[in-house]
């Protein structure tokens, strides 16, 4: 405002003596001359004002921008600094512990096994390989997550049928449904096909299959159904299981929680599968939760894209 109103007078000036030097213009008065003197000293220095103006009003324009991409930086890296330190944490309390386990089942064997008979010696020694599956699923999944959070797992996505990748799941889950004999049941037309990388969607899908197979008694069902949603698909994985109540089903896809129960084989896992789903389907600019009633079952459902421009 105040800016405007120095220029604007600055110009009526210039105006104004412009009138008087063209009224005097035949004045050979000494005054007269100074006073052109000045008016054109006055005009030049109030040229280089402009000009000084301009720079300072580009110089704050930059140092603003400068301002906001230092405010962007700091947010980035405390978004950072808060996966590192779930990371850590991670680390610390859901791998230091089962490695202990296994050191301390280690050192009972190797200092007992004068007094165990072969049989026992096995069952320990099974143990001890079971604890191992389990510690290095659990690194497997740290790093799946890690190199997510990094962004150096990238998204490859391609058009498939959905319903072959469930198909495929069943054949690598068969083993472990048919021992707890659960039927299998796969209900999604061979017409659907969606657009998204059929690495992480096999890897989504094997983990709420697995999921669906270890809370499930034995004769239980697991059925695959899916239905064409605005933009896109949902997939429900349902399971006539053990349920979840409402307080479990909060702690759920939550990194900071760790939430890990043991299947109805009791079966052991790692609580970071359902983590790895979430972050995989919001790649995909997709959504995944949970319907589920103690005593009935669960249903797990995700949305994907059917169109290329949906996902980034
Ligand atoms: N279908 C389900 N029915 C009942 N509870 C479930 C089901 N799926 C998940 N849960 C509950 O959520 C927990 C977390 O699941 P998630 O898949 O993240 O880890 P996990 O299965 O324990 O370990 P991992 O996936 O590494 O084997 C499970 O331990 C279980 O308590
Ligand atoms: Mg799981």
């Amino acid at each position: 405002m105040k800016k405007r109103s120095l220029f604007t007078r600055e110009n009526e000036r210039q105006e104004r003596n412009k009138e008087i030097i063209e009224d005097h213009r035949h004045s050979d008065s000494p005054l007269y001359q100074e006073f052109v003197q000045l008016s054109e000293d006055y005009s030049k220095l109030f040229k280089q004002f402009s000009r000084i103006v301009r720079m300072s009003d580009k110089a704050q324009e930059q140092l603003k921008e400068s301002k906001e991409s230092i405010i962007r930086y700091n947010e980035e890296l405390q978004q950072l600094n808060a996966t590192k330190d779930k990371f850590f944490s991670i680390i610390a309390h859901d791998l230091k512990s089962p490695f202990q386990a296994f050191l301390n089942l280690n050192t009972f064997l190797v200092k007992r096994i004068d007094r165990y008979s072969k049989e026992e010696v096995v069952e320990l020694i099974n143990e001890l390989g079971s604890t191992a599956d389990n510690l290095f699923k659990l690194l497997e999944n740290l790093l799946s997550w890690s190199r997510i959070q990094m962004g150096k797992i990238q998204l490859e996505p391609n058009v498939f049928p959905i319903n072959q990748l469930v198909n495929m799941t069943f054949d690598f889950l068969i083993s472990s449904a048919k021992t707890k004999r659960i039927k299998l049941i796969n209900n999604i037309s061979n017409e659907i096909s969606v657009y998204a990388d059929p690495n992480m969607v096999s890897t989504i899908l094997r983990n709420l299959i697995s999921n669906a197979i270890k809370f499930t008694q034995e004769n239980g069902k697991i059925t695959i159904n899916s239905q064409i949603i605005e933009g896109g698909i949902q997939v429900e994985v349902t399971d006539t299981g053990v349920g979840m109540s409402e307080k479990d089903r909060e702690k759920l896809f939550r990194i900071e929680v760790t939430h890990t129960t043991p299947g109805t084989a009791d079966e052991k896992g790692t609580g970071l599968g359902l983590i790895l789903c979430k972050e995989m389907i919001e790649k995909h600019n997709g959504e995944i939760w949970v319907e589920s009633e103690p005593g009935v079952g669960t249903t797990f459902f995700f949305s994907l894209k059917l169109q290329s421009s949906e996902i980034t």
